[in-house]
């Protein structure tokens, strides 16, 4: 199959909505973890993580096999358990919610800020009596971290941040996973920076890690390869744990492109300021948020009147232009209906039903930008 074929079996779409920034390099990588014959868990993965916790700015980083694992791990560890109460956004990926469900604990969805900042409101915070509360910069925008930051700590609210989207967000020079106790990153294969599946937790503090370090590999105290090394020569199993462990052949992958994640969102950030640019004559397209220099730009959303939704994504799938919606609010799934009944959340159902997430990404040029935003414009002026 040619390299022209590969590309259009893949896409299927004149421009998609995400394609991969892989080269040589994550090639080369994987074939030389494949060379030393240790393809589980081991020192690539070590390094991957002194490098993340580097990058982000913590003691400690802890590589998972899902960002759903780190999520499920960083919550125990910081001491969810059943009945905790905990004030969640429903503006967001269902997998910041499921784990917290997994764990019995008493979840309460709160509202987005305004259209403009779709991060869950600090305000929020004084609406009830929390134990913990997530955070998601939502398309690796961290507005409102901040302030939803100092509150938990005045209120002695437990903060976890999930990062999924924020991969090199920064806020007041900190990156994300520096505000609270614990923080999470999805790997996944659309993410900023992917290691096909994969998640990453970080922290600065050394009894969570130690914990979290437990419970990603069956809560055994020496793992295989310190066996395989000859540090130990048996274990124990000290937690009742999971296996969420990555391979060496991720951590090889994500080491480049963990490398590369800078000047990948430099290309994606020209390209935000170009939508942006070409979107500020039409009155109809609203464009949340606003500080595009430290955001990851992780997706492109935009907001339309919600009479004109339905047409302007039939429109653009017509013209070969993949879209997508982030988010369909959690709290309106049938699964987290039926578990946690019903809830109203005005504001957060209101901007979410007239959202579109059009196609972003670092290889996408210029002229694949100008034309989705004239097909769209065209599709609103109908
Ligand atoms: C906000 C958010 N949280 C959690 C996750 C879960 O990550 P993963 O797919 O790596 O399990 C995602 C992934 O899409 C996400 O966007």
């Amino acid at each position: 199959m040619t390299e022209e074929e590969k590309k259009t079996i893949k896409k299927g779409w004149k421009i998609p909505l995400f394609d991969l920034s892989f080269g040589k390099e994550e090639k080369e990588a994987l074939l030389s973890v494949l060379g030393t014959n240790w393809i589980t868990l081991g020192e690539e993965t070590e390094r991957f993580e002194e490098e993340f916790a580097r990058y982000v700015g913590t003691k400690y980083a802890l590589f998972f096999s899902s960002g759903t694992a780190a999520l499920h791990v960083a919550y125990i560890a910081a001491g969810i358990k059943e009945n905790s109460r905990v004030l969640v956004p429903s503006y967001t990926f269902v997998s910041t919610i499921t784990p917290l469900i997994w764990q019995g604990a008493d979840i309460v969805f709160g509202e987005i800020t305004n259209e403009e900042n779709l991060n869950l409101s600090y305000k929020e915070l004084d609406k009830d009596q929390f134990d913990f509360a997530v955070f998601v910069p939502v398309a690796g925008f961290m507005e409102g971290l901040s302030e939803f930051a100092d509150l938990c700590r005045k209120k002695e609210i437990t903060l976890i941040e999930d990062c999924s989207h924020a991969h090199g967000s920064t806020l007041n020079g900190k990156k994300c996973g520096t505000f609270g106790k614990v923080g999470v990153y999805s790997l996944y294969a659309n993410k900023n920076m992917t290691t096909g599946e994969g998640g990453m937790l970080v922290t600065s503090d050394k009894e969570i890690y130690k914990e979290a370090k437990l419970l990603r590999s069956h809560g055994m105290t020496h793992l295989a390869y310190e066996r395989y090394k000859k540090d130990y020569m048996m274990y124990d199993i000290v937690r009742i744990g999971y296996n969420y462990r990555p391979t060496e052949l991720q951590a090889a992958i994500g080491r480049v492109q963990l490398k590369k994640l800078d000047s990948m969102n430099q290309k994606r950030k020209r390209l935000v300021k170009l939508y942006r640019e070409l979107f500020s004559d039409i009155e109809e397209v609203k464009i949340p948020f606003w500080d595009i220099e430290h955001s990851s730009n992780y997706i492109f959303c935009i907001l339309v009147p919600q009479e004109k939704r339905e047409q302007v994504i039939k429109g653009l799938a017509e013209q070969g232009i993949q879209t997508s919606w982030h988010y369909r609010p959690v709290h309106t799934f049938t699964a987290i209906k039926e578990k946690l009944g019903a809830y109203t959340l005005p504001l957060t159902e209101s901007v979410a039903y007239r959202e579109i997430t059009l196609p972003l990404y670092p290889d996408m040029d210029y002229e694949m930008v100008k034309e989705v935003a004239s097909a769209t414009k065209d599709l609103l002026r109908k």
